[in-house]
């Protein structure tokens, strides 16, 4: 069966700052998204990139990636535009939907993270190739990590609850690896209990089924704030010498 990449785009990115959604704000001239398609097109494992568009601007991008996607890129790869929902979630399954029946490996990729190599591309899809249901990229975490009380009031000092043993931490990238069946059926079921969840791993650990962790890459970083996007560009830049 064949590989998609899902690449939930819909996002306002409101910590970037005022401007367009963060999907396309430029990176060296270049849209962040087209970085991220392009990261997903190159894996050998990758046939279908499903990008999920902001819901009332699925015609722009689909306009926006055939001006910008060379076709030496795209060799062998189909991309769809789809328009997303309000939440990630609400976008990754929209992108789902569409996906045809002989997709069976699911790579979710956040149109966020554009310089993730394709080396690790590669060795997510590998990983659920290979029999894993669900593989995530993640790397050792570098700050030590306080858990606080919950719901203190604005501009009070947080009460520190306790200090998770750091090496047994990780930080979670994408593309996040899966068996459709999983993913879809995680989907599901956390539609039907109404929960939220910050990644798709989280909602497949909760269908019980076990994840595992392969090395992700520094440059698979998200770019959240104002300074991530000086150091993208200081690493795109980097990659053209
Ligand atoms: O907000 P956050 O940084 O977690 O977003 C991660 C990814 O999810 C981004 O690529 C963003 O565009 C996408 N997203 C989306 N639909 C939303 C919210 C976020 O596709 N409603």
């Amino acid at each position: 069966s064949r590989t998609a990449a899902v690449i939930p785009a819909a996002g306002r990115g409101v910590r970037l700052g005022p401007g367009a959604p963060k999907a396309l704000r430029a990176l060296n001239g270049t849209p962040m998204l087209v970085h991220a398609v392009r990261a997903m097109a190159r894996a050998r494992a990758v046939s279908l990139v499903v990008v999920v568009a902001p819901p009332d601007g699925a015609a722009e991008v689909r306009t926006l990636l055939d001006g910008q996607l060379l076709p030496e890129t795209l060799e062998g790869v189909e991309v769809l535009v789809v328009p997303g929902g309000g939440t990630r979630q609400d976008s990754v399954r929209l992108g789902l939907a569409v996906l045809p029946d002989d997709i069976g490996t699911v790579l979710v990729h956040d149109a966020a993270r554009p310089l993730v190599p394709v080396e690790t591309v590669d060795a997510v899809a590998s990983a659920v190739r290979d029999g894993a249901p669900a593989v995530v990229p993640a790397l050792p975490v570098s700050d030590t990590v306080k858990e606080v009380a919950p719901e203190v009031p604005q501009g009070e000092p947080e009460p520190v609850v306790g200090t998770p043993d750091r090496a047994l931490l990780r930080a979670v990238q994408t593309p996040q690896g899966f068996a459709r069946k999983t993913l879809v059926e995680a989907h599901e079921q956390v539609a039907r209990e109404g929960e939220g969840a910050t990644d798709d791993a989280g909602m497949v650990e909760r269908l019980g089924v076990q994840v595992v962790v392969v090395p992700g890459h520094e440059e698979a970083f998200k770019v959240t704030r104002p300074l991530d996007l000086v150091l993208a560009e200081a690493v795109l830049a980097r990659r053209r010498i």
